[in-house]
């Protein structure tokens, strides 16, 4: 198999069936992490396995293992550490980083899944495991056979930024930038830039953590809608793909700050991958209740929708508030939309009537608005 080939195999998987891993297949992993290069060759790495089921519920107090029966804890030495003398940087975070990828990827090519993970306790792992204070538990990778198979390899073609985004010649470019200076969508009242993965934190906080999430997610006023993990929204159906960032699938979706003024007030996208040719669904929520009730969303939703109608020939734009968020409604009826009795056979792709028919709020809660752009 060519290395692009094995690098675009490996993917994270976070649920594991409990099989263990064949002694060979484990050293034959151990021997890619011991051959990974090293600043100055000091090879910092220090890697406890654990297998023992006492051991796995140890490492399960400082982070989730994913039904896994074997753990590498990596740890890097701190005594003796290469620091760049210019600006005290220390190399070990890098070479530990490529005794990671060596093992993943080893792995991968012996059909074993991994996960590398940086968020656990690294207290409770030195207490458990008896590691002196002169070592840093600094990543866990937890291995083991996939539940639900591996990723799709082609999957890095919207999970992953274009090269031009990360890739450079000759001097230093700031792309994100370049995109949004380029690319303005422009309102009465607002404009519209396209959202970069920087934003996905803030566009989630907006939705669910802010001022307004109360009128669109979550108890009191929508007690059967919780409020989804950031992971739940940036993955799961209904959910936002990088790609709504990125740029990379303009088909199928994209997402776009809402700016008055020079301050980022909230974030629209249109969504299309699963709607009839020629139909596009609008989704926005501001980030306060002072920029409600201004017509600022109502100015975003023209003027994407405008956009959409001109550039990509989308003829019937759809959007699904809760039915009773009336100031939702009140602000896209103002937009140009109409109730609707349409159907989700009538503007779904079959393939997706099943997840998305009933709308984020249920069949019976949710509200169907339409504006058309065809002339009759
Ligand atoms: C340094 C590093 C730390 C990571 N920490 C975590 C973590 O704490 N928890 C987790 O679930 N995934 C963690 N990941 C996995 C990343 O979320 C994952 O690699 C990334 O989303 C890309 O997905 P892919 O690995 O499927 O290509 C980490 C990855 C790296 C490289």
């Amino acid at each position: 198999m060519d290395f692009l080939r094995l690098a675009k195999m490996r993917c994270t998987t976070r649920g594991f069936n409990g099989t263990a891993i064949p002694q060979n297949d484990l050293d034959y992993i151990l021997s890619a992490a011991r051959v990974a290069p090293s600043a100055c060759n000091r090879q910092p790495q220090r890697i406890i396995v654990a297998r023992n089921p006492e051991s796995i519920a140890k490492v399960a107090k400082a982070y989730k293992t994913f039904g896994s029966s074997c753990i590498l804890i990596v740890c890097r030495d701190r005594r003796n550490e290469l620091i760049r003398p210019f600006d005290s940087k220390c190399s070990g975070d890098l070479d530990i980083g490529i005794v990671c990828d060596h093992i993943m990827l080893a792995a991968r090519e012996r059909n074993i899944g991994s996960v590398m993970v940086g968020l656990f306790d690294p207290n409770i792992i030195r207490t458990g495991f008896d590691i002196p204070n002169y070592i840093e538990p600094t990543a866990l990778l937890i291995l083991g056979y996939p539940s639900d198979g591996f990723l799709s390899p082609d999957r890095h073609e919207t999970e992953r930024r274009p090269l031009d985004d990360t890739v450079m010649f000759e001097r230093y470019v700031e792309q994100s930038q370049n995109e949004r200076d380029s690319f303005v969508i422009k309102g009465d009242k607002v404009d519209l830039i396209p959202a970069i993965l920087e934003d996905k934190t803030d566009v989630y906080e907006w939705c669910f953590h802010s001022e307004t999430t109360k009128s669109h997610a979550g108890p009191p006023d929508y007690p059967d809608h919780a409020i989804p993990s950031r992971e739940e929204f940036f993955s799961g159906v209904g959910g936002y793909h990088d790609y709504f960032f990125i740029g990379s699938r303009p088909k199928d979706g994209r997402g776009f700050i809402i700016i008055h003024d020079g301050a980022r007030i909230g974030f629209i996208s249109y969504t299309s991958f699963h709607v009839q040719e020629h139909k596009s669904e609008l989704d926005i929520w501001m980030n306060s209740e002072a920029h409600c009730g201004k017509g600022f969303g109502t100015d975003a939703i023209i003027a994407l929708g405008n956009y959409l109608h001109t550039t990509m020939d989308i003829q019937e734009l759809i959007m699904r508030p809760s039915a009773k968020n009336a100031r939702a409604n009140r602000s896209y009826e103002k937009a140009g939309f109409q109730k609707s009795d349409m159907r989700p056979e009538e503007y779904l792709l079959e393939e997706y009537i099943s997840d998305f028919g009933d709308g984020d709020y249920g069949e019976d809660e949710s509200a169907v608005l339409v504006k058309s752009f065809i002339v009759v």
